[in-house]
C-alpha cells in the first residue's frame, strides 16, 4: 500500500478568488497548495479589459502570504461587447491567459455574460488565431430545460457546433458533471479538454437533497445522477490528458448559502488536494494523481511544469466545520489523507 505520494508540484486551472475581504481570506488556501491558478473573473463589475486584469492581479498578489510561490493567471470575462483587439491585446501583454464564457444569466457573476455565442464569433476566431483558450461553463439556461439536463443540452447546442466551427481553437470544457461531457471531450480533437472539481467526485445529486436540502452541497453545474459521477470519476483517474484538475472552489459566506435562495458554489480550496487523493486513492489510481493534477493541465495550455514537488501521506485531515464566515467542502468530515 502507498502511504506516502510525491509529486510535482499542481497547479489550479479553476478557481474563485473574489475580491476585496473575501479575496484576503482564501487567497491563501489556494497559494499553499498550488504554484498557479487559473482565476475565474466573474467579479462585480467582471474583469472585462486588459488594464481591470492587470490590477486584479496586483490585488491577488497583494492577498498571498509572502511565504507562497503562487501565480495567479488572469482570465478574461466575456461579454456580448467584447472586442478582439482588446483580448489579443491583453493575451500579448501577457494578462489574460485565456477568456471565459458564461452563458448569460447561466450561474454567479454571469449577468453580463454571453445572450448568444453568435454575438463573440470574432473574437472567439481571433483567440483561434493567436492561441488563447476559451473557458467555457457549459450550460444553456433556456427555461425549458431542466437543471439537470443543462450541460448535456449545451453540448448539442453550442459546443459540439463551435468545435466544428473553430476546429483550432483550444477549449476548456469546465467543471463537467456528466456522463455526455466525458464522452464529447474523450470523441473531441485534441484542442478540447476539461477540468473536474473535487464535488463532482465525491458526491451525486442526493447529497444535496436526502434527508433535508443542504444548500452547502449546492454549485452549478449542480451535481447529478449516481451513474455521471461515476463517469466523471473514471475520467479524472483514466490518466488521459485531456482530463485535469480545477477545484472551482467559490466561497459564499454562510448566511448567503443557508437562506431561502441560496448562492450556487462550494468552498473547497482549503482541503482540494486531500480531497482529490481520496478519490484517487478509492480508485486504485493513486499513480495516474500526478499527470491530473499536475502535468496534464500545463501541457494543455502550453505552460511549462513546476519546479519542486509536494508531499501527499496517508492521515487523517479533519476538515473544520467552518473556515471563517464560509462552510468548507467536507465539513465536519475526517478525510484519510494530508498535505506534509
Ligand atoms: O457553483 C458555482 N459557483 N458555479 C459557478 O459557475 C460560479 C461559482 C461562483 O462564482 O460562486
Ligand atoms: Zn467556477
Amino acid at each position: 500500500m502507498t502511504d506516502r505520494l510525491i509529486i510535482r508540484r499542481p497547479d489550479d486551472w479553476h478557481v474563485h478568488l473574489r475580491d476585496g475581504a473575501m479575496l484576503d481570506h482564501v487567497a491563501p488556501y489556494t497559494a499553499r497548495q498550488f504554484a498557479r491558478a487559473i482565476i475565474m473573473p466573474n467579479l462585480s463589475p467582471p474583469v472585462t479589459t486588459a488594464s481591470e486584469g492587470a490590477a486584479y492581479r496586483d490585488r491577488i498578489r497583494a492577498a498571498v502570504p509572502a511565504e507562497y510561490d503562487f501565480t495567479p493567471l488572469i482570465v478574461a470575462y466575456l461579454t456580448d461587447h467584447s472586442d478582439a483587439d482588446e483580448m489579443a491585446r491583453g493575451h500579448a501583454e501577457g494578462v489574460f491567459t485565456a477568456a471565459k464564457l458564461y452563458p448569460a444569466h447561466a450561474t454567479t457573476g454571469s449577468a453580463h455574460g454571453v445572450t448568444d455565442v453568435a454575438n463573440i464569433m470574432g473574437v472567439l476566431e481571433r483567440m483561434a488565431e493567436i492561441g488563447m483558450p476559451l473557458l467555457i461553463h457549459g450550460e444553456v439556461t433556456d427555461h425549458d430545460v431542466d437543471i439537470f439536463d443543462r450541460e448535456a443540452v449545451f453540448i448539442d447546442r453550442t459546443l459540439a457546433p463551435l468545435v466544428r466551427r473553430l476546429p483550432t481553437l483550444k477549449i476548456v470544457f469546465e467543471h463537467i458533471t456528466t456522463a455526455e461531457a466525458v464522452e464529447f471531450v474523450k470523441a473531441a480533437p485534441a484542442t478540447v479538454g476539461a477540468t473536474i472539481t473535487p464535488q463532482h467526485l465525491h458526491i451525486n445529486r442526493n447529497a444535496m437533497l436526502v434527508g433535508g436540502i443542504r444548500p452547502h452541497a449546492y454549485c452549478l453545474p449542480v451535481a447529478k445522477r449516481e451513474q455521471h459521477r461515476l463517469a466523471v470519476r473514471a475520467a479524472a483517474v483514466s490518466g488521459s490528458p485531456k482530463f485535469f484538475l480545477g477545484t472551482d472552489s467559490a466561497p459564499h459566506a454562510v448566511h448567503t448559502k443557508e437562506a431561502a435562495c441560496g448562492c450556487a458554489g462550494i468552498f473547497n480550496a482549503p482541503h482540494a488536494l486531500e480531497s482529490y487523493v481520496a478519490v484517487f486513492d478509492e480508485e486504485g489510481a493513486l499513480d495516474k494523481f500526478e499527470g491530473f493534477a499536475s502535468e496534464h493541465g500545463p501541457a494543455f495550455y502550453g505552460l511549462p511544469l513546476n519546479a519542486g514537488t509536494i508531499t501527499l501521506e496517508r492521515g487523517e485531515t479533519v476538515v473544520p466545520d467552518r473556515v471563517g464566515e464560509v462552510v468548507p467542502f467536507h465539513a465536519g468530515e475526517t478525510l484519510g489523507w494530508r498535505l506534509a
